[in-house]
């Protein structure tokens, strides 16, 4: 795995260059965290497509502010796949980076032609505690994130990363996050999609349950649903090679 820069954007990177007769899988990440929920699926999709997963601007490596909306962040994601000439651009985010997903296919049939929706929903609004713990004390934000997003059975060892990683972010961009997650709805715009669709839903997820997932399937016309079960919201840790299945067969299966 590659890390490497794009204006303002930090990226890391599957392989460099991009090869032009493969799909790119852009993974995007969810509020207040950064490429770290992608690693393995960067490395181990990476035989089968391009991969590259990004820091939003203000997270993790990258500069700039971060944005207020999911419509400003996906324009973010527009930029930066114009900019690395990623050749037929996936988009595959999860919870929020799901929300920029669904925003991107659209606003913008003509440049994405299919995504990948990972914990994520057709809205998503957000508990008043999460906002309120995040302005007031990020330490117990970390903590409920830790309740809340993972499955019981998963490993400490597999989450102390993501929980530091977690506790780095400024409380400012994490809340601004939130609130862009709170004010998206698409759920009267679904059906509009025509790209290949692949969701991906946690049975253990709490904080976007699997009847979200549900509500994409049945909205989304000829979207596949998988159901990954003992994982919560960040299956991309906790079930790499689950997630990594699920995009392969989507793959080959659309002949992307
Ligand atoms: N897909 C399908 N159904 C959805 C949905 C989605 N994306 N979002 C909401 N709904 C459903 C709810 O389940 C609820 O159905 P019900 O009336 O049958 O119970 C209904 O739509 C209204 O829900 P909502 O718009 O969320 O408002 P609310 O006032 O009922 O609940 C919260 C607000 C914050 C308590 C709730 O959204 C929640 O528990 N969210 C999950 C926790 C969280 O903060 N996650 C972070 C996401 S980034």
């Amino acid at each position: 795995m590659e890390r490497r820069v794009s204006g303002d954007i930090a990226f890391v990177c599957g392989r460099w260059p991009l090869d032009e007769q493969k799909s790119t899988l852009v993974f995007i990440h969810g509020a207040g965290e950064t490429s770290l929920l992608w690693h393995a699926l960067v490395e181990g999709l990476g035989d089968r497509a391009n991969t590259v997963a990004l820091d939003l601007p203000g997270h993790g490596c990258s500069g700039g502010a971060a944005r207020q909306t999911v419509q400003d962040y996906a324009a973010v994601v527009v930029d930066f796949a114009s900019a690395i000439a990623a050749p037929r651009p996936i988009p595959c985010g999860l919870s929020m980076g799901g929300a920029i997903t669904q925003q991107l296919l659209i606003d913008q049939p003509a440049r994405f032609a299919a995504g990948v929706i990972v914990s994520s929903g057709a809205r998503l609004r957000v508990l008043p505690s999460i906002l309120e713990t995040i302005a007031a004390d990020m330490r117990a934000y970390v903590a409920m994130i830790d309740r809340m997003g993972f499955s019981a059975k998963t490993p400490a060892p597999v989450k102390r990363p993501f929980l530091e990683d977690s506790l780095r972010a400024a409380p400012a961009v994490v809340h601004g996050d939130f609130k862009a997650c709170d004010r998206f709805d698409a759920m009267a715009r679904l059906g509009a999609i025509r790209a290949p669709v692949l969701i991906v839903s946690a049975e253990d997820d709490r904080l976007t349950p699997p009847k979200y997932g549900l509500f994409l399937e049945k909205s989304i016309p000829g979207a596949v649903h998988r159901r990954i079960p003992d994982a919560g919201h960040f299956v991309p840790l906790e079930r790499p090679q689950e997630v990594d299945a699920a995009i392969r067969d989507f793959l080959d299966a659309n002949a992307l």
